[in-house]
């Protein structure tokens, strides 16, 4: 296969397995680049891409604009901080003005679940989303499974647990998507308050006991307590979560064997995550953010060259 089967990326859910495998031969190739001495290929020129980040963002947006300069492309970007959407602008009247400006493709982050499923049915550019609320952050669950990929050798088979605020997390939803595609076991763990109702119709494991999931697991994938979600309190305080789902180095070595360590950032060091294991040699955190401009090469390069709906 050499074409994508969609024209826009709006999440996981709605890819294939062979979207995903492609992605992921390109990213190979993509990784090559990024490690030469010229890291730049004119893939992209002429193409204009709007990165618009309406929610903070530090990984992402940055891996975004890096990917898209390797590839040559023209970048524009926008925050909703410092624009007119805090004079009242709405999320079309602001895209269809950055589009009247020959804008190609569309990088968006919004606060709002959904909000680049209708960017694309509004617009004519090519829509990729860099996480839309509690929903979907699809380019970080592709350099997740790329990065499992690239330590283990394949995904297929591979026992995956993700830890921590599952409920709040488009990182989870992102994730399961892909593993569960690319064949591996999934669990996710946390506590009771933070697992959403929907998790049993996913077809993956539940675990409120971290210990359990931790001898389970091939590869923890912990998470950020998303404070900033949480209108209401879901655990009685910060101290509490860390003792029953923070993972420090002790409780890592307890478990008797060792297991890939993953963060999708940002991190709270000494809540979900302790430095000593964050910084080990069992965690690939910085493998993941160095992947993650390969891989967002290979989505920005692959949409790009669908001319067709
Ligand atoms: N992982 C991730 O999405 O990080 P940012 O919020 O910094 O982009």
């Amino acid at each position: 296969m050499t074409r994508l089967s969609t024209k826009h990326l709006l999440g996981i859910r709605n890819i294939t397995q062979d979207d995903i495998e492609l992605i992921f031969a390109t990213a190979d190739n993509f990784k090559q680049v990024i490690n030469r001495p010229i890291k730049k290929v004119p893939s992209l020129r002429d193409i204009t891409i709007a990165n618009l980040f309406f929610e903070n963002s530090t990984r992402t947006k940055l891996s975004f604009e890096l990917a898209e300069k390797r590839l040559s492309a023209d970048v524009i970007n926008f925050s909703a901080s410092g624009s007119s959407v805090k004079k009242g602008e709405t999320l079309i009247d602001t895209v269809n003005n950055i589009l009247a400006m020959k804008v190609d493709m569309v990088v968006m982050r919004h606060a709002n679940p959904g909000a680049a499923l209708f960017l694309s049915k509004h617009v004519q550019a090519k829509i990729i989303n860099a996480g839309d609320g509690a929903h979907e952050h699809p380019t970080q669950a592709l350099l997740d499974a790329f990065s499992i990929r690239e330590k283990l050798g394949e995904v297929r088979g591979k026992k995956i647990a993700i830890i921590g605020d599952i409920l709040h997390s488009r990182v989870a939803l992102s994730n399961i998507h892909c593993l569960k595609k690319l064949g591996a076991e999934v669990m996710v763990c946390g506590p009771r308050t933070l697992m959403p109702k929907y998790m049993g119709g996913l077809d993956v494991k539940v675990e409120h006991d971290l210990n359990k999931a931790l001898k389970w697991c091939d590869v923890a994938n912990m998470l950020r307590i998303q404070l900033e979600r949480q209108e209401i309190k879901y655990f009685p305080s910060l101290r509490e979560y860390t003792m029953q789902y923070g993972l420090d180095k002790k409780r890592l070595d307890s478990i008797g064997k060792k297991i890939v360590i993953m963060h999708p950032g940002p991190i709270n060091r000494g809540v979900e995550i302790t430095s000593d294991v964050a910084d080990s040699d069992q965690s690939i955190i910085l493998d993941q953010v160095e992947n993650g401009v390969a891989v967002r090469m290979a989505v920005l390069y692959l949409l790009a060259g669908r001319t067709e709906n």
